[in-house]
């Protein structure tokens, strides 16, 4: 089969190297992928959101089978053009990708459903958002509608400071259009557990569950980023937790969307508070996360194009999914400034020395000498098994170690702040 993975960061690396494990995928491509990327399938320059060009490209190529990774061309309708032009897809479409890409709708749905979520309410109007923010008080949570590369959330912990997020949503277009609407909510306590699933429009399988770091500084300080490192599993998630989540959140979900007519088939993602009233929703995503899916796929057993092609058939409740046992964590090297502001181009050294560990690269490319220089704000994602969470988190920064280039950050804490995340 000839498989084509869209997107280009450390998450694609990782799909990318589970798919080519499996004996059906003959020939594997990624576009745009990344310099890491290329060295289990062929990188194509096609950019992820160009939906006409990935469509082209893909029946000119004779693609068997596409995998969208990014939220960004799911929720443009990617899944759905290249089914058009009768090419098997991997991914939600385009009304079921919503899920993510409007805070909104993902709210509405928990309701009308009774998925538990905090207590919320959604505003297009600048005053009555702010009146509701003085009844209400603080902490209070402010999130833009729509994609904001999950930098649209304000966890306030004074009425002024959630007041000026509004402003700066609603009125100054920090967020841009993902800011005219906004949807404040009440401010959940507990323990973050992700737990990605793999659904079929009528089954849902769990994977197993994983954490990632948002924030860019150790101790959880820092301005939000894409996410700093991720483990997986997650001690905070236990066989009744579990349990719980799949009876009240995570089949409620998959049965919702089918209600609706807006079948998820993909991968859904859950970001799970435990709160002490028991587990909610923080958000939905619509796809596979990044970095969780670097730590997760590496533990997975079963042929991840098998289990694809059954969330496509709807055949997902014959599948016996494994894992491994053990835990692994990804460790992310960004550069240094990420989130905010960064160099590109600088050398890479030390590659060539990481032992036992996989290296998913996220933000690469090869310099005019050949050698991998940094190109994005998240550059590497080192990636290591262990026999418990502790070993793995060990086996990851010393297979780190070897690995610099000039203002290389990383977080040194990943794995070891769980119990206070
Ligand atoms: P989101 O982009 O919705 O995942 O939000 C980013 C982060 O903001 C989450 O991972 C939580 O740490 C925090 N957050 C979002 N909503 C809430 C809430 N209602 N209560 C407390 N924290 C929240
Ligand atoms: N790691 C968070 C995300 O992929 O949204």
């Amino acid at each position: 089969m000839k498989v084509l993975v869209v997107g280009g960061g450390g998450r694609e690396h990782a799909i990318c190297w589970k798919l080519a494990q499996s004996p059906k995928v003959d020939e594997l491509y990624c576009a745009p992928g990344n310099a890491g990327i290329a060295s289990v399938a062929t990188c194509v320059p096609i950019g992820a959101t160009d939906l006409d060009g990935m469509v082209k490209w893909a029946k000119e190529n004779a693609m068997d089978f596409v995998m969208v990774a990014p939220d960004d061309p799911l929720a443009l309708g990617m899944v759905d053009a290249l089914e058009a032009a009768g090419i098997r897809a991997f991914g939600p479409r385009k009304n079921a990708a919503i899920i993510e890409a409007s805070k909104a709708f993902s709210k509405e749905l928990m309701k009308k459903y009774g998925i538990p979520t905090a207590k919320y309410q959604t505003f297009t109007d600048e005053a009555a958002a702010l009146a509701y923010i003085d009844e209400q008080g603080a902490p209070i949570v402010v999130k833009a509608d729509g994609l904001a590369l999950g930098k649209g959330v304000i966890v306030a912990s004074t009425v002024e400071e959630a007041k000026q997020a509004v402003r700066d949503m609603m009125e100054n277009g920090v967020f841009g259009a993902s800011g005219s609407t906004v949807v404040i909510e009440e401010c959940m306590t507990g323990p973050e557990v992700t737990v990605l699933a793999f659904a079929d429009g009528e089954h849902v399988v769990p994977m197993l569950s994983s954490q990632d770091h948002k924030r860019a500084y150790d101790g959880n300080e820092g301005p939000n980023t894409g996410g700093m490192g991720a483990f997986a599993p997650s001690p905070n998630y236990t066989p009744d937790i579990a349990e719980r989540c799949m009876k009240e959140i995570f089949q409620p979900t998959i049965s919702a969307m089918k209600a609706e007519g807006r079948p998820f088939q993909g991968v859904i993602y859950f970001g799970l508070m435990l709160t002490p009233e028991g587990p909610k929703v923080v958000e939905y995503n619509s796809r596979f996360g990044d970095p969780e899916t670097q730590p997760l796929l590496s533990l997975l057993d079963s042929d991840l194009f098998d289990i694809f092609n059954a969330c496509i058939d709807g055949t997902l409740d014959q599948m016996d999914i494994q894992w491994k046992s053990g835990a692994a964590c990804c460790l992310v090297l960004a550069s240094g400034g990420y989130p905010v502001k960064y160099e590109k181009g600088h050398v890479i050294s030390g590659l060539d020395e990481v032992k036992d560990a996989v290296v998913f690269h996220a933000g690469t490319k090869l310099n005019a000498e050949g050698q991998f220089v940094n190109n994005g704000g998240r550059v590497l994602g080192v990636t290591a098994l262990g026999a418990n969470l502790a070993e793995a988190v060990d086996n990851a920064y010393a297979a780190a170690k070897p690995i610099t280039w000039k203002d290389m950050h990383f977080r040194t804490d990943i794995g070891k702040v769980w119990v206070n995340q």
